[in-house]
């Protein structure tokens, strides 16, 4: 959560919630609590617009300077004239993104139920004789869910013999593309120039070397799941220590 202030001066918080359109935390979908929540709709989110997002606001007035600071601070007057209030940027969705935005929006609930069966799979297939360390599960009786953009595992990699970039090589070679969010922002480039080192935050570090995403996505099958654990624990177990 990021705190901000209006023009005349009033804060308020900006919840980055790019990835979890669909959750729920508390009873309450995440969105419907809070100042502002932004969510992504670029390609690789639950939904999409292709590039864009979207802008939970509390009330009519907060959308208009919204949509003034989105297309130059322009205001509209009665008189069906225009006035510049302020100098605002240039941040408006294209028509076509909107309506692809739309028709995915229609389609999230089915979106959602698919990703949650696929990750019922791949606990069903991973949490017995667990090969890596599994993402924890929303608590259902603290009513929350999870719109489960990522599955994310962390690789042991101190009782392998491989590396993660093995790892990913051995899984791409058989067919199986990962991703590695995220990295830790305070060893980045741009962390250290602001003064972040090693060992200031070990388990941001820890997460950020072990995280390997496996594929998750609506157009997958319960056949693809079971294959992406299967090759997960053969590769695992060759390079067991
Ligand atoms: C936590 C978080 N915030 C913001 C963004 C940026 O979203 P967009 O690409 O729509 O600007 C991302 C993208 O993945 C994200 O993961």
């Amino acid at each position: 959560m990021r705190f901000w202030r209006w023009r005349d001066g009033g804060a308020f918080g900006c919840e980055d919630a790019a990835l979890v359109i669909g959750s729920r935390w508390k009873g309450r979908n995440v969105g419907a609590f809070g100042d502002l929540t932004t969510f992504s709709f670029h390609p690789n989110k639950n939904i999409t617009s292709i590039e864009g997002g979207a802008l939970v606001v509390n009330d009519a007035a907060e959308a208009k300077r919204v949509e003034s600071l989105r297309f130059h601070g322009i205001t509209y007057l009665s008189d069906r004239t225009r006035d510049v209030a302020f100098p605002g940027g240039k941040f408006n969705m294209p028509d076509v993104n909107a309506r692809i935005g739309y028709s995915q929006l229609e389609r999230l609930p089915e979106f959602l139920a698919r990703r949650r069966a696929l990750v019922d799979r791949y606990f069903a297939r991973l949490a017995t004789d667990p090969p890596c360390v599994l993402p924890p599960r929303p608590d259902a009786d603290a009513d929350g869910a999870s719109s489960w953009n990522m599955f994310c595992v962390l690789l042991p990699l101190d009782r392998l013999t491989i590396s993660r970039k093995a790892f990913r090589d051995a899984l791409e070679a058989r067919g199986i593309g990962t991703g590695m969010s995220y990295e830790a922002l305070h060893v980045c480039t741009l962390g250290r120039r602001h003064g972040g080192r090693e060992g200031q935050f070990p388990n941001a570090e820890r997460i950020a070397r072990e995280t390997v995403a496996l594929p998750l996505h609506a157009g997958m099958s319960e056949a693809d799941v079971d294959r992406v654990c299967a090759t997960v624990a053969e590769v695992l177990a060759a390079a067991r220590k």
